[in-house]
């Protein structure tokens, strides 16, 4: 079912992916060459598919197949695309921040490195295209956020073998991403006593020293 310039895009992603993560500008080189004509699955654009593979478009949104849960985004990103059906590793994408604390949301000259070429006239892609080309953060809405008052790693998390489903849910699953776990102090303190790591008040809430 997959086109077929799909699945050249992707051995040629994980070609780059897989000595590097960091190499997008190869990364987007790669899908501009292979995926030429051939940029949108919207219904509208149904005579865009090279000569090969013209039967194969896609006629049904991502955004159509599921009931969606979870705040509108500015963009609709759909991690279900993204990092389901195109394999994009999550830490592609989330980078650690420099501490290694948070990971970091991708801006939008990030996404351009693929978006100057692929899907150009999705009306989604074009709202992308006008925060990159205005240099504008998008105003993502935060899933899961902690209070200030609790302190959180990625690092020393992911170090003691943690996956990002264990806390995130099936997010390669979703087009629009909810808070479907639960990070509320039962759940941490739960994993905590699971994993004798420190219950302390002290561990996780930054109290006077
Ligand atoms: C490695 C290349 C790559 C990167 C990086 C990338 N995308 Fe995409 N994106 C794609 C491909 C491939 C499609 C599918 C196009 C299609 O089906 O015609 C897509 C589709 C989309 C769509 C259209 C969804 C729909 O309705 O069909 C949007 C919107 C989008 N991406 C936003 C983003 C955003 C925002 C980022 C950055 C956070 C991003 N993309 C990063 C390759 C990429
Ligand atoms: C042990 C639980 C846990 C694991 C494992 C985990 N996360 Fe998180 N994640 C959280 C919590 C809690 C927050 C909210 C942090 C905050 O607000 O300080 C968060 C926030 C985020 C954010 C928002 C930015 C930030 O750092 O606050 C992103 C993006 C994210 N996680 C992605 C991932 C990815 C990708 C993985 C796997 C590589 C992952 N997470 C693994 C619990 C986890
Ligand atoms: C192409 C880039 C890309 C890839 C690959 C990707 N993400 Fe994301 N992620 C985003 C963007 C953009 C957002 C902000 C929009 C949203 O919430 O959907 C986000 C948001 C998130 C958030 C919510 C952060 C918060 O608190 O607001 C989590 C959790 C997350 N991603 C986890 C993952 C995991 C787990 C994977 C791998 C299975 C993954 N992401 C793969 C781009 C990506
Ligand atoms: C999947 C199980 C799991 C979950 C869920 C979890 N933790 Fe942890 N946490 C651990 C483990 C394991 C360690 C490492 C303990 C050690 O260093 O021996 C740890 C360590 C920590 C540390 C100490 C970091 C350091 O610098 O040593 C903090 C703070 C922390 N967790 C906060 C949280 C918070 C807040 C949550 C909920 C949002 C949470 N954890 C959820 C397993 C978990
Ligand atoms: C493993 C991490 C962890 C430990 C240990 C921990 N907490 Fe929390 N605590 C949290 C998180 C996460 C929240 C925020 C929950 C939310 O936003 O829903 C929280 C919230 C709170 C709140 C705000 C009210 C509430 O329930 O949301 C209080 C008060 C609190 N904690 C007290 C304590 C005390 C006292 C201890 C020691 C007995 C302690 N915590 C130990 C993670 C932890």
């Amino acid at each position: 079912m997959m086109q077929s310039w799909r699945l050249v895009s992707l051995l040629a992603l994980f070609a780059f992916w897989i000595p590097s993560l960091g190499s997008t500008p190869a990364v987007a080189a790669a899908f501009a060459q292979n995926s030429t004509g051939t940029t949108t699955n919207s219904p509208a654009q149904n005579n865009a598919a090279s000569s090969s593979s013209s039967t194969a478009q896609e006629t049904t949104s991502p955004l159509q197949t599921e009931p969606l849960r979870g705040p509108e985004q500015p963009v609709p990103f759909s991690h279900k695309q993204h990092a389901g059906t195109l394999k994009m590793p999550c830490e592609y994408c989330h980078t650690p921040s420099r501490s290694g604390e948070t990971l970091t949301i991708p801006r939008a000259s990030f996404c351009m490195h693929c978006h100057l070429t692929i899907a150009t006239d999705n009306a989604g892609v074009e709202k992308l295209a006008a925060y990159a080309k205005s240099n504008t953060t998008i105003p993502w809405v935060r899933i899961y956020e902690l209070p200030s008052f609790v302190g959180f790693s990625h690092k020393v998390h992911l170090q003691h073998g943690a996956t990002c489903e264990q806390c995130h849910g099936a997010v390669a699953e979703r087009v629009r991403l909810y808070k479907e776990s639960d990070i509320s102090m039962a759940t941490c303190v739960n994993c905590h006593r699971a994993k004798q790591a420190s219950i302390d008040c002290n561990t996780c809430h930054m109290l006077e020293q």
